[in-house]
């Protein structure tokens, strides 16, 4: 049997089991998740701030580490910005309690589209509600480099994301031999026009996009400005040929790739630069303090 076939098989088996699970639960079926396809909702999450700043803590963090960065953050005025924090899910409901009227809110790294079944180790939407998380992070690069993700995956989580009531974060970004092979536009252009593909110019009203080019994460190597402007305002573009001017222009759209203190006020200053995912940095309070801060 060859390697599709056999995927096919899989995905079907899972399917049926799925199927089995859901006829046994009890639960009434939350609107919307039955068909993950099929968007349900049209919901509006509050995201009407100017500039975002996420943390994407990635595997790392304890619960001691977390209290102690959550204590220093606490009480820093972050006036009309969002400030999102992604710990690992396990700490989400101890950093909503440690961060209580700060206006930070937290998000999850990541989620499967299904709401409950067979996926030992995943997280379901349901879960990362459960959680307190009002973000999800989706289409990471690690996820699509090292975990195989591939866009219709992503796509099926954006989908369930607004579905719940979850702000999904949707990252774009191309390698380095993409980038040295000029395959830089039509890689973000795939990875948009898939991941978003089935969601409506209402739904992206509760939509962000990151811009992670996969040769600046943790390489210490940041896009330059200018670099990092031509992505973004094509990335703009492309949001207006999906959907419409007025919607594309209230996108979110943040910029990921070692980001730290020096280089964000170069950053910022890009038009269509609306804020930063950081990964390494955002493990340093002081350091994710001043990137809020220069924003
Ligand atoms: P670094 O800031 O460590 O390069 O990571 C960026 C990132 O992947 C954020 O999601």
């Amino acid at each position: 049997m060859n390697e599709d076939k056999l995927k096919k098989m899989i995905e079907r088996m899972v399917r049926d089991a799925m199927a089995v699970n859901e006829a046994n639960v009890k639960d009434p079926p939350i609107a919307g998740s039955a068909d993950v396809r099929k968007p349900l909702h049209n919901f509006k999450m509050n995201i009407n701030k100017e500039k975002m700043i996420a943390a994407n803590w990635k595997m790392n963090m304890t619960t001691g580490e977390a209290r102690v960065f959550a204590a220093k953050v606490k009480s820093m005025n972050i006036d009309r910005k969002e400030v999102v924090i992604f710990p690992p899910i396990y700490l989400a409901p101890m950093m909503i309690n440690a961060l209580a009227g700060s206006g930070i809110r937290i998000g999850a790294q990541n989620m499967h589209h299904e709401i409950r079944g067979a996926f030992t180790s995943e997280i379901s939407p349901l879960m990362v509600k459960d959680a307190g998380c009002e973000f999800v992070i989706l289409g990471h690069s690690e996820r699509r480099h090292i975990f195989n993700e591939k866009d219709h995956d992503i796509n099926l989580k954006v989908i369930s994301a607004i579905n719940h009531g979850i702000v999904p974060i949707l990252c774009v970004g191309e390698t380095l031999d993409q980038r040295e092979q000029n395959a830089t536009f039509r890689i973000i252009r795939n990875q948009l026009r898939l991941g978003l593909n089935g969601t409506t110019p209402r739904q992206s009203t509760s939509l962000v996009v990151a811009y992670e080019p996969v040769w600046a994460i943790g390489t210490g190597r940041t896009a330059t400005p200018e670099q990092a402007r031509n992505v973004h305002s094509f990335i703009r573009e492309t949001l207006t040929q999906i959907y419409d001017y007025s919607t594309a222009r209230d996108i979110l759209i943040l910029y990921g790739g070692s980001v730290t203190p020096e280089n964000t006020e170069s950053l910022i200053k890009e038009k269509d630069i609306d804020g930063f995912l950081v990964g390494g940095a955002s493990l340093s309070p002081d350091k994710f303090k001043r990137i809020i801060e220069l924003c």
